[in-house]
């Protein structure tokens, strides 16, 4: 953790560079902002505070920002933005350590990967498309009290809570070289059916994230989850799968809940390989 120095020169302002896009499909531009200095911010109040503005550093009329958020404490994902050059939640970004590593702006810019749907705003639901892929969920047959599950051992305990934590922020797919951007422009005439159906099969031929990997193991560990072990690992071999990660790493560097996302890949790895021989001797 990098510690503040109380007596540093505090700025008079602070000047915030934001790439804004009006819709999607539309050409995005930059605009510059220019707030009062405040200490203790973080980059969702900086939004706040150019919203109550209303306007840009040329004293023109701007519109707010939009973006997006929901628990304000590092636990939903949604308002995860590329601040400074780099991939991570605007609730958890404090202003004054930002303007440590450079005094003179803060340039926020939406996720490079996933749609913009406008400013700041981007549609992740091909994220959640993966996780549905992989059926990253423990199935339930009722809600009936079924009594006690099983006991699970510390061990498993120790390695599934990790993975658990997964909050679906797009970080590791926003950085990884393997998982590119796909953007689907709606036909004239397509139904809001239609086109979910078409956007879902792009979605689906391309490489599902190692979010999903690892939530595939995560689940393929649970005493319950694992009934699904054997579909999960046939999405993985699919095309799009596990043989589509080509090992960069990027992904665990910038995990914000550093979850072992490359040992996933690896037991994944070994997993479905297991997995295909066996299938092959059961023909
Ligand atoms: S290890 Fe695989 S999933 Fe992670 S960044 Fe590299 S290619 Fe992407
Ligand atoms: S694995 Fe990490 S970076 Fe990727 S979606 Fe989950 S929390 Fe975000
Ligand atoms: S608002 Fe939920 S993680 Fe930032």
């Amino acid at each position: 953790m990098i510690a503040l120095d109380e007596h540093a020169k505090r700025p008079e302002f602070i000047n915030v560079r934001v790439k804004r896009q009006d819709g999607p499909g539309k050409e995005p531009y930059w605009q510059l902002f220019k707030i009062d200095y405040e200490p203790e911010l973080n980059v969702i109040t900086v939004l706040q505070r150019i919203a109550a503005l209303g306007k840009d550093s040329d004293g023109k009329k701007a519109l707010p920002v939009c973006w997006d958020c929901g628990c304000l404490e590092e636990v939903c994902g949604a308002c995860t933005m590329v601040i400074n050059g780099r991939v991570r939640q605007s609730c958890s970004a404090l202003v004054d350590r930002l303007l440590q590593d450079n005094p003179d702006e803060l340039v926020l810019e939406p996720m490079s990967k996933f749609p913009v749907i406008r400013d700041l705003m981007v549609d992740r639901s091909r994220l959640f498309r993966g996780l549905k892929r992989v059926k990253a969920w423990v199935p339930v047959d009722s809600y009936y009290d079924m009594g006690a599950g099983e006991r699970q051992l510390r061990e498993m305990q120790e390695r599934n809570y990790p993975l658990s934590q997964c909050m679906s922020c797009g970080c590791c797919l926003d950085a990884c070289p393997q998982y590119n951007k796909i953007e689907l422009e709606r036909k004239p005439g397509e139904s809001d059916e239609d086109f979910e159906a078409r956007k879902n099969e792009a979605y689906d031929k391309a490489f599902v994230g190692p979010h999903a990997i690892s939530q595939a193991m995560l689940f393929n560990n649970h005493p319950t989850g694992k009934a699904l072990a054997g579909e999960r690992l046939d999405a993985l071999i699919e095309p799009g799968g596990i043989q589509a990660c080509g090992n960069a790493q990027n992904c665990v560097a910038v995990c914000p809940k550093e979850i072992p996302l490359t040992t996933s890949i690896a037991r994944a790895g070994r997993a479905t390989t297991l997995h295909t021989i066996r299938k092959w001797f059961e023909k």
